[in-house]
């Protein structure tokens, strides 16, 4: 199974990609988790050009290829071989945070996002994908709490383009019945029970398919 999480920054996708691992361990499975941009020697490479804070020069061209450039790495080396192998594999962002950040967050035609994803993808869809909504006054007071830390070149950007962004998502989450939108300002543990209980019923409709 093919598990990937999408939001905003400061959304809470880590913690969550973290107990969701957790639980599945206790069950007995095979787990592997990636983040994006990275996941192979390559990506890491590409990763810190993408959130490097002195690349500031780099057009939205430019972040669009090289994040793409890293999925296809990622999907090449570890996704399907592992799934192949019947693994269950968790990505911390995937291909819809470059049609949401890249798409309408940098406003690059949307035609052109989404195919080049489905070329990326090389076919590997998720089964299901967890979006945590949070509204851009959230992010705010999150990213506040963080000020003295370091933030990335991404991290840094501004309220109209996390509002595209968001507004990009709950396009994605319209079109696509496999993306599950959970409010992401609910309690740590509730989102949990949520994402658990989507995965119960992923299991029974597959296998009720299966019979
Ligand atoms: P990361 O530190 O992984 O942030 P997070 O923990 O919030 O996922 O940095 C990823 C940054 O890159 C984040 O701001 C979102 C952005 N991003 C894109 O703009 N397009 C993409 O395709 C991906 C995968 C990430």
């Amino acid at each position: 199974m093919f598990i990937t999480f999408e939001g905003l920054d400061f959304c809470g996708k880590s913690t969550q990609v973290k107990l969701l691992r957790n639980y599945l361990v206790r069950q007995g499975k095979d787990v592997k988790l990636i983040r994006e941009p990275g996941g192979t020697k390559i990506s890491e490479k590409v990763r810190e050009i993408l959130l490097d804070k002195n690349n500031l020069e780099m057009s939205p061209e430019t972040e669009l290829l090289l994040f793409t450039a890293s999925r296809i790495q990622l999907v090449k080396e570890v996704i399907i071989p592992n799934l192949k192998k019947d693994v269950f594999v968790i990505s911390d962002r995937f291909h819809h945070s470059s049609i949401a950040y890249q798409g309408f967050g940098r406003g690059l035609d949307l035609d052109f996002v989404e195919s080049l994803q489905s070329f990326a993808i090389q076919g590997a869809l998720p089964d299901i994908t967890f979006l945590l909504d949070i509204s851009v006054e959230e992010v705010n007071k999150r990213k506040e709490e963080f000020e003295h830390q370091n933030l990335d070149r991404i991290e840094l950007s501004k309220n109209r383009f996390y509002e595209n962004v968001r507004e990009g998502y709950l396009y994605l989450e319209k079109k696509e019945l496999y993306i599950k939108r959970i409010d992401g300002s609910l309690p740590i543990d509730t989102i949990h029970r949520q994402i658990i209980s989507e995965i119960k019923k992923f299991k029974t409709n597959a296998d009720y398919l299966n019979e």
